[in-house]
């Protein structure tokens, strides 16, 4: 079989090489004498999704955290846009799993929020959370409080206020595992599209292999604790074709497949 990369496809490489916005270098991390990640090396790009998939405990949280600034390494180095950092920046939002909405705050003030700590005047960031609230759906609930809407919406909310600090980076935990299938097939699909708007670096955990495979430019495998990468999966999924028909193609079932027998050793 040939392997000759077609001229468009070596364009793009091109740009991707240079569009890395964040660098985990040699990474270990330790709590106490549990040994939670081992030697991770990574890059992620601007305007790409990587999804991290691997068995529970194996440190995909943590190593969100560190990325995020939020957890110190024991060992190795994080670069954002070609910076070491040490902390959390502006350049990196965070969507926890649990949402970490402010209860008594409304839709708008929670979205509002992270512009807020960065002190945007009100009117500002009260135009600019309206925009995120209306990208997510959310238009008409700007009033409302959390425990008014459905899990579904409570993550809108977080995806919106991360979206409204403008960072380069997000990173999203386990963010549709609170949300029923209907609403998780929806934001995936949504998601996709931010992706394709945002021109940001997606960093996206799941214990779902068909959303993996469904949202991923690329899936990291992380073997069980101590996680360390043990497989890089590029799903090559015609995005252009409808969500039904993805969802269905030969080449799509065929990744899941691969996955699943990458991960069933792990299985107990
Ligand atoms: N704050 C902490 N203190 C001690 N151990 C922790 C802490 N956070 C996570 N761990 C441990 O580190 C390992 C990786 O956890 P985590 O990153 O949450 O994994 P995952 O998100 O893949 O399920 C687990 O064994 C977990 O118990
Ligand atoms: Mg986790």
């Amino acid at each position: 079989m040939a392997l000759t990369m077609p001229a468009h496809m070596a364009d793009h490489s091109k740009t991707a090489t240079t569009d890395v916005i964040v660098e985990v270098r040699d990474i270990c991390k330790r709590y106490g004498d549990v040994e939670a990640l081992r030697n991770i090396n990574l890059d992620f790009q601007r305007g790409k999704l990587t999804t991290l998939l691997g068995p529970s405990g194996c440190g995909k949280t943590t190593l969100l955290k560190i990325i995020a600034g939020l957890v110190p390494a024991t060992s190795g180095e994080i670069c954002i846009n070609g910076k070491v950092v040490t902390g959390p920046g502006p350049e990196r939002a965070f969507v926890f799993q649990d949402f970490a909405l402010m209860p008594w705050a409304t839709v708008l003030r929670n979205v509002a929020f992270g512009l807020e700590l960065k002190g945007v005047s009100q009117v500002e960031r009260e135009r600019i959370a309206r925009h995120y609230i209306g990208e997510v759906g959310l238009t008409g609930f700007e009033q409302k409080y959390p425990h008014e809407l459905s899990g579904g919406m409570r993550q809108r909310v977080g995806i919106a206020r991360a979206f409204s600090v403008n960072a380069d980076v997000l990173l999203l935990d386990e963010p549709f595992s609170a949300v029923d299938e209907q609403n998780r097939r929806k934001f995936q699909e949504d998601l996709l599209q931010l992706v394709e708007k945002e021109r940001k670096s997606f960093l996206f955990v799941t214990h779902s292999i068909e959303e993996a495979v469904y949202v991923s430019d690329r899936i990291v495998l992380l073997s069980p604790r101590p996680g360390r990468v043990s497989q890089i999966i590029e799903p090559l999924i015609d995005r252009s074709a409808a969500p039904d028909v993805i969802r269905r193609d030969k080449g799509y079932l065929d990744v899941v497949e691969e996955i699943w027998q990458g991960l069933r050793q792990y299985a107990e």
